[in-house]
């Protein structure tokens, strides 16, 4: 007996937002010197910046990268990073112990932003800071010139204005670890008030209030629902935060992590519209997804440095991902494109060799990690609008969330009918059959099928060897209107349909 899944073309969730296929890029480790910028390595451009890790970036097809942080902004001013380099401040960065040299600030992002094709996502400090500073480092992004700020930046050789429209008010305001921490009802009056200001200077701004850091925090629920009583009017979105890791060898429930997202995602939307019901209000709030991936945050990698060590750059958080690594990453993208009616960015946290996809080596290769192949074949196929399936197969016992699907599964359909699908397999043990019922759709042919999975699921590329295990061909028939192929033991997979 296959499992099977019901392609029904009428059930459409929403179009693809492609902000979903975001990332983020924070002043932490190595993500910024030695990541995407290093000056002196044979691929530098004449900026600094790697074009090998450029390349790469391209490949992936990140839409949207969030920067500059992350717990770094909430002790971050904005201009140390602006006018001229030799004159740029150094500076303790208190969130990850480092020193922050400023030679890579606004300018140079807005500038590697242009050259990756990447729409940028910004952040304002919330935690040092407030209005003032955000509308300043607003003034010097959006404002064509004549003003001190806009001035500043056109005297740095940026003559038109950035023109950034999505901004990040604050990052996890809710944490405790957060420079300037605040209560929920502290947080969303600065929110709004920020947000207010904001927009009378460029009423086109997308903004975007702190969500929780993750679903398990205390406060989660109650945080969203006193942010937005507070900040409704004055926001498009809410952030969600979430990062899974498999805990004592639990693969099982590992496997499953986009059934905690989709909690996180539900509740969320839920308590979003409890504040539209008791407001009456109409218009609706998004949720930005702006960090979310697989982290190992009680490995010796994620440990900051300490006491009078406050290195530049230093390794930190350069997680080395398996291939079951890469199949959650593949399932928490099927659950993302699930809720494209209310998940309208996110944000794969991070983008270069910090928890992240691309890693590089000072002065050697760029390469890519597993969880870079389910991003890059998603990004790519996913198009047009996303299809409810129905998904109806075996489930498995899980310690961390009781008995789950042994699939997960989504598809997009585009305007030429082309139709992709997106599905894992949580089974450690065995094979998956599937069937999946195309009557709906019309004649359609396999086009691409590849699948990510390995005999060893703790299989992780390195700088010597990055692709010995990668997408290969998954072996795909149709019959009758009927789409056959089998699942291997803790996989993703991707097929691309396409019309007769
Ligand atoms: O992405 C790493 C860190 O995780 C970010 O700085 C913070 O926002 C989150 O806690």
């Amino acid at each position: 007996m296959s499992s099977t899944i019901t392609c029904d073309p009428g059930a459409r969730i929403a179009p693809v937002a492609q902000r979903v296929f975001g990332s983020f890029v924070e002043h932490l480790g190595r993500g910024v010197y030695t990541g995407l910028y290093e000056p002196g390595h044979p691929r530098a451009d004449a900026r600094g910046f790697r074009t090998d890790v450029l390349d790469l970036v391209r490949e992936l097809g990140v839409t949207t990268v969030r920067y500059p942080g992350g717990n770094f902004v909430s002790g971050y001013r904005w201009e140390d990073g602006t006018g001229p380099v030799a004159q740029r401040p150094r500076r303790l960065d208190l969130a990850w112990h480092s020193t922050e040299p400023n030679e890579f600030g606004l300018d140079e992002f807005m500038a590697w932003a242009h050259a990756a094709g990447v729409e940028p996502m910004l952040a304002v400090n919330l935690g040092t800071r407030g209005i003032e500073q955000a509308l300043d480092m607003l003034e010097y992004c959006n404002i064509a010139g004549g003003t001190a700020w806009s001035d500043r930046r056109r005297a740095g050789g940026a003559t038109q204005p950035y023109g950034v429209r999505m901004w990040c008010l604050g990052n996890e305001m809710d944490g405790p670890w957060q420079i300037g921490a605040r209560t929920a009802h502290e947080y969303g009056r600065l929110a709004s008030r920020t947000a207010k200001a904001m927009r009378m200077m460029d009423p086109r701004l997308e903004l975007v209030a702190c969500g929780s850091s993750g679903s398990g925090m205390p406060t989660f629920g109650e945080w969203e629902r006193e942010v937005l009583t507070q900040a409704y009017d004055d926001v498009d979105f809410v952030s969600a935060h979430a990062y899974y890791c498999e805990h004592d060898g639990d693969l099982a429930s590992f496997l499953a992590s986009g059934v905690n997202m989709d909690y996180f995602i539900d509740c969320l939307v839920a308590t979003a519209d409890h504040v539209r019901a008791a407001g009456k209000k109409t218009k609706r709030i998004d949720v930005s997804f702006d960090e979310w991936n697989v982290w190992y945050q009680h490995r010796a990698e994620s440990v900051p440095p300490s006491g009078d060590d406050w290195p530049v750059a230093p390794r930190l958080l350069e997680d080395r991902y398996n291939v079951a690594d890469a199949v959650v990453v593949g399932g928490l993208l099927i659950c993302l494109l699930r809720h494209a009616d209310r998940v309208r960015a996110a944000c794969l946290a991070q983008l270069v060799n910090v928890i992240a996809p691309i890693m590089t080596e000072p002065g050697g290769p760029a390469w890519r990690q597993t969880t870079f192949h389910p991003f890059a074949l998603t990004a790519r196929h996913a198009r047009g609008d996303v299809l409810n399936l129905s998904v109806r197969c075996p489930e498995l016992a899980t310690a961390a969330f009781g008995d789950v699907p042994v699939l997960d599964a989504v598809a997009t359909l585009d305007d030429d009918g082309a139709l992709a699908l997106f599905v894992i397999n949580r089974r450690t043990d065995a094979a998956e059959p599937v069937t999946v019922d195309l009557r709906g759709l019309g004649g359609h042919r396999v086009e691409q099928a590849v699948v990510l999975s390995n005999p060893d699921p703790g299989w992780s590329a390195t700088a010597a060897d990055p692709s010995s295990v990668g997408p290969r061909p998954l072996t795909a028939q149709i019959e009758d209107g009927h789409l056959h192929f089998t699942m291997p033991a803790v996989s993703w997979a991707m097929l691309r349909l396409v019309r007769e």
